[in-house]
């Protein structure tokens, strides 16, 4: 994997994918020990935000620290990016510092271009089309509290916006079965349901786009919400709010609907009373705070497989047939 840029999760196969959550797990496991690996040592982080962030900014922050590295932080603002430098010259300087990129942008078109005129791996760490890293960090949680994707039934429930966009693609990707229920005014980007519907004939995961949420949660192991006004969608708030709540906030009675023992998994930051109640949120099959403490590991994890060599890696290479067992 090293070299490459994950922009969306498309470009990584599912085998791909599982490798990088075998070494989270591997990363998590020792970190709770007290033991650091400086697999990193000498290595540097570019990490450029064009929007707010608390847990990307924090967790790759910490993510190079605890790996013997270092992350150098750019706001856009800062950047000479914010007086005309293009895009592409600034992935070439940025090329010649550091080891790799992790952006956060407005446009994923801004995230693409890095990515060609970079000569070094690019995350993209959130677009307005895909949030690849949350991804990682919501399967590694599936991974460890259901023990399996293959079969498993996920809601989301909401605005179709980036993070149901990666969850389309990761979905298909690992044989998970997803209902998206959301009004079709806003519904996924048809280009990741096209890459679902393409990755599930490899799975045979069920893939289905609804508008109504209760059909959607019935008898699903992990329901999934997000903000129903995402950053760059805020003058169309009061629009959104009116259109999202009454009927797609994962409030009690919504939630009841899923299975038993659902999880309940949210991206955060959640806007309590919006698109998830205190009770939910709060509640005891909510995960959230798991979700955001796996934006560390699997990140960690994607950073080793990105800037190393199979050989520096700490552990026995992954063969076989994909597995979503621990
Ligand atoms: N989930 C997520 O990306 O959070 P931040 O916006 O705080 O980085
Ligand atoms: N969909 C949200 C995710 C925030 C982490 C947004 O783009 O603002």
């Amino acid at each position: 994997m090293k070299g490459r840029d994950v922009l969306s999760l498309a470009e990584l196969s599912a085998e791909e994918i599982v490798q990088i959550l075998d070494l989270a797990h591997i990363l998590k496991s020792e970190r709770s020990q007290g033991v650091f690996r400086k697999l990193l040592e000498n290595r540097s982080l570019a990490m450029i935000f064009q929007k707010p962030s608390t847990r990307t900014r924090v967790s790759f922050e910490v993510a190079m620290f605890q790996l013997g590295g270092h992350a150098v932080n750019l706001s856009a603002g800062e950047l000479q990016l914010s007086r005309g430098e293009t895009i592409e010259d600034t992935a070439r300087a940025l090329s010649r510092y550091v080891d790799c990129i992790m952006a956060r942008v407005y446009s994923h078109s801004d995230i693409v271009k890095l990515a060609e005129a970079a000569d070094i791996p690019v995350i993209n760490g959130l677009s307005d089309q895909y949030h690849p890293c949350q991804l990682l960090a919501d399967l590694q949680t599936i991974r460890e509290l259901k023990g399996r994707f293959q079969g498993l039934r996920v809601a989301w429930v909401g605005d179709g916006n980036n993070v149901c966009d990666t969850l389309l693609i990761a979905s298909a990707k690992l044989g998970m079965n997803l209902t998206v229920a959301c009004p079709s005014r806003h519904a996924p980007l048809p280009e990741a349901v096209r890459l679902a519907k393409k990755f599930s004939k490899e799975t045979g995961a069920e893939t289905r786009v609804i508008d109504d949420p209760s059909r959607a949660i019935k008898n699903a192991d992990v329901v999934v919400t997000d903000s129903f006004v995402s950053m760059g969608t805020e003058s169309e708030a009061a629009k959104r709010r009116k259109a999202f709540i009454p009927k797609y906030q994962v409030n009690k009675a919504l939630f009841s609907k899923a299975t038993p023992n659902a999880i309940f998994m949210h991206c955060l930051p959640a806007h309590r009373g919006e698109e998830v109640t205190n009770e939910v949120m709060d509640g005891p099959r909510s995960v959230v705070w798991q979700e955001a403490e796996n934006r560390l590991h699997t990140q960690k994890a994607m950073l080793c497989l990105l800037m190393l060599n199979e050989g520096e890696l700490p552990w026995p290479p992954v063969t076989g047939p994909v597995s979503a067992k621990l």
